[in-house]
């Protein structure tokens, strides 16, 4: 790690470029995820995307730890859809869309109020369509056995964001 000086993270709100890191193991990709969560808070959507087994579940864990909530229970919320982490000092809801395939239709879950209450994080999330909470997108791809970069991109670096379109930036 330590080619991007994730402090520039602090900034996320503002940022307007994505931000790159390639970890070389599980936990520091955790730590990635911590250290987001230090400048996340409740209404913050997070989009998760990349391959089975790219890492996105252990970035959550990271991300839960960084909330200061206990970890042993996050897992990918495959079939349930929907976990909730609720120990630390922001409520997480962790949600994954893989089984529902692209298409996916959370309208059941109403995201407005999750969002009220805390972070949501959804695995799969190019599957639905989450334009309108101008997600934070974090890509995860798969380097080696061991290496995975990570391309996270604040709302405002997110060409699909309407706010972006009609600044007419990108
Ligand atoms: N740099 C890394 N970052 C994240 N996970 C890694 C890394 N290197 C190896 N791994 C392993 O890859 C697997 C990632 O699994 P998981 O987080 O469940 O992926 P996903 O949720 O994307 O399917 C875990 O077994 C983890 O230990
Ligand atoms: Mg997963």
């Amino acid at each position: 790690m330590g080619m991007v000086d994730l402090t520039l993270l602090a900034d996320l709100r503002n940022a307007v470029q994505p931000f790159v890191v390639e970890t070389s193991s599980a936990q520091e990709t955790q730590e990635v995820g911590a250290r987001l969560a230090s400048v996340l808070g409740a209404g913050d959507l997070l989009a998760l995307n990349g391959e089975l087994g790219a890492g996105k579940t252990t970035f959550v864990r990271g991300l839960v730890a960084g909330m200061d909530a206990r970890t042993d229970v996050v897992r990918s919320p495959t079939f349930v859809l929907h976990h909730r982490y609720a120990s630390g000092r922001v409520v997480v809801h962790h949600l994954d869309c893989y089984r529902l395939g692209d298409g996916a239709d959370l309208s059941l879950l109403d995201l407005d109020w999750l969002l009220s209450t805390g972070i949501v994080v959804v695995e799969w999330g190019s599957y639905a369509d989450l334009a309108r909470f101008r997600p934070v997108q974090v890509e995860f791809d798969t380097i080696d056995d061991s290496r995975r970069r990570l391309v996270i991109t604040p709302p405002r670096a997110n060409t699909l964001s309407p706010g972006n379109r009609r600044e007419g930036s990108r």
